[in-house]
């Protein structure tokens, strides 16, 4: 059996990729604030073991007891693979340095960079004991790579996730275990992060009508396409430790 662990599945590309692992025949476990009904529905139909935690990734002691108690559940019934999905992630805020406020950013580097670090390192270490292969994927943004003007704690936050990945994947490489982790890079995708992008000022964000204008001529991507393709990759075994890939290689 295999499970999945995915970070912010109630909307948006974490959404696309629990409906279509739930297709898939895998056991699905949800992590948010909020629980996607539509998804609880889908398994319940196609008989999946699915669960929901209400968990905020922003706060450390959630993350800690949460986890631990998806751990102990899932590692216990001796899965042959579990793939987590550190997807869930924040934008805000979107603001130039000098005028941001503290709260937003902690609440940023948290959520986007901290809970994908302790999450894996807890996974990486009940593998270790119990011989079970572990599959991160580590959800990333081609801002980690490019400065975006009012983006810079979303930009460093996703650019020491791409870090932590290669990191990583060193050291399991190193160990010869059977983990693997990746980061992933969906592209501009229609979600609610990006209705919160165009709702910011453009004094805060100076590609605001760029961004507008890839919604008004239908430039996004739709979660589902993005979804597909990764998933696609991860289940034809071909994802090699330690990459970041793109969703624009992958669609080519
Ligand atoms: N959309 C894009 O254009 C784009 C581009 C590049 C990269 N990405 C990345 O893709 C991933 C998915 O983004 P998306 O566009 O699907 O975003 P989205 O539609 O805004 O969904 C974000 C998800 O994260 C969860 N989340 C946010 N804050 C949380 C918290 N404090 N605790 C627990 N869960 C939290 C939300 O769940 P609840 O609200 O229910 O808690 C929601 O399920 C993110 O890592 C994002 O950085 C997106």
């Amino acid at each position: 059996m295999k499970y999945a662990v995915i970070t912010g599945a109630s909307k948006g590309l974490g959404e696309a990729i629990a409906k279509r692992l739930i297709n898939e025949q895998i056991a699905i476990i949800s992590v948010s604030r909020t629980e996607n009904e539509e998804i609880r529905g889908l398994a319940i139909a196609k008989g999946i073991d699915y669960t929901h935690y209400s968990c905020n990734l922003s706060l450390e002691t959630e993350i800690q007891e949460v986890f631990m108690e998806i751990a102990h559940s899932i590692f216990q019934k001796n899965p042959n693979e579990i793939l987590l999905f550190n997807n869930a992630g924040v934008i805000d805020p979107i603001q130039t340095v000098g005028n941001l406020d503290q709260t937003p950013i902690i609440r940023n580097i948290q959520v986007n960079l901290i809970a994908p670090i302790l999450i894996t390192n807890l996974f990486f270490s009940k593998a270790q004991v119990t011989n079970t292969k572990v599959l991160v994927i580590n959800i990333t943004s081609g801002a980690a790579v490019r400065s975006i003007e009012g983006w810079s704690v979303y930009c460093s936050a996703k650019a020491g996730l791409n870090m932590f990945t290669q990191t990583a994947a060193i050291e399991q490489a190193e160990l010869k275990t059977t983990n693997k982790i990746i980061a992933f890079s969906p592209g501009v995708m229609d979600t609610s992060m990006q209705e919160t992008i165009r709702s910011s000022s453009e004094n805060a964000f100076k590609e605001l009508e760029k961004f507008k204008e890839l919604k008004e001529k239908s430039l996004l991507l739709q979660a589902e396409v993005v979804a597909n393709s990764l998933v696609d990759l991860i289940l034809s075994d071909e994802m090699e430790s330690g990459q970041i890939y793109r969703i624009n290689d992958l669609l080519n």
